[in-house]
């Protein structure tokens, strides 16, 4: 077997509004840290980016932690030649507020309008740059029409492989040690995997993609 280099991130973004608020999400980064340490027991060499969590970090894995959806595409951009797969499990924030306030925003006003301006898309940079034998792996957070939202999503940010989780249903998904995906590449297969825990879950998430 080949020793190959991953990139995985993993865990929220935080969005700093003030010195003491962000916009963040419910993501807890369990699925991205799962991946990082199946990979490194199956002999290959990882760094994993990944937003703040509450997790260990994964033995034996270079660890590189960012706050901010910029300050990850920055170290993702950093790192993204010399990986052979990239496999996006983080939860990026769409968004950011337009300003950083330097001072606590204080509650003595009658309304607060939050002005966000788009974070850039990492998957969709990488899917336009990536070299042909990198494998790109994206992550799809669905509540709705989950094949359709998951397929565009493959086609929009040129993905080998897109990992479907509807994060609607409950027990699996966000904060849970239990997911059930279903993976859809670019060239049309649909594998659908039962419910099981993130860390059995992600050996076989790279059982199938590294076969491809
Ligand atoms: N992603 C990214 N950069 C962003 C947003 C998302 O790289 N600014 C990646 C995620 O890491 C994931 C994939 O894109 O691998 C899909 O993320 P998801 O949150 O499901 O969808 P979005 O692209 O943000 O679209 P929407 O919020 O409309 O569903």
């Amino acid at each position: 077997m080949r020793r190959l280099n991953l990139l995985i991130t993993a865990g929220p973004t935080q969005e700093p509004i003030d010195p003491v608020r962000y916009l963040s999400n419910r993501s807890s980064g369990k699925m991205g840290y799962a991946l990082a340490q199946a990979a490194q027991k199956k002999g290959h060499q990882v760094i994993l980016i990944s937003g703040p969590t509450n997790l260990k970090p994964p033995v034996k894995v270079r660890l590189i932690p960012v706050t901010t959806a910029l300050q990850m595409h920055q170290e993702v951009l950093k790192n993204f030649k010399q990986a052979d797969v990239i496999i996006k499990t983080a939860a990026v924030a769409d968004w950011r507020p337009a300003r950083f306030s330097r001072h606590k925003i204080k509650k003595d006003r009658k309304n607060l309008n939050l002005k966000l301006i788009p974070n850039p898309d990492m998957l969709k940079t990488l899917g336009k740059i990536k070299r042909k034998n990198q494998l790109l792996v994206g992550f799809a957070a669905e509540t709705h029409n989950p094949l359709l939202h998951a397929r565009q999503k493959l086609i929009q940010k040129k993905c080998d492989w897109i990992i479907l989780n509807n994060v609607s249903r409950k027990g699996i998904g966000f904060e849970s040690d239990y997911n059930q995906v279903t993976l859809l590449s670019h060239n049309g297969q649909t594998i659908s995997l039962p419910r099981m825990t993130k860390k059995k879950l992600a050996s076989k998430i790279l059982e199938v993609i590294l076969s491809s």
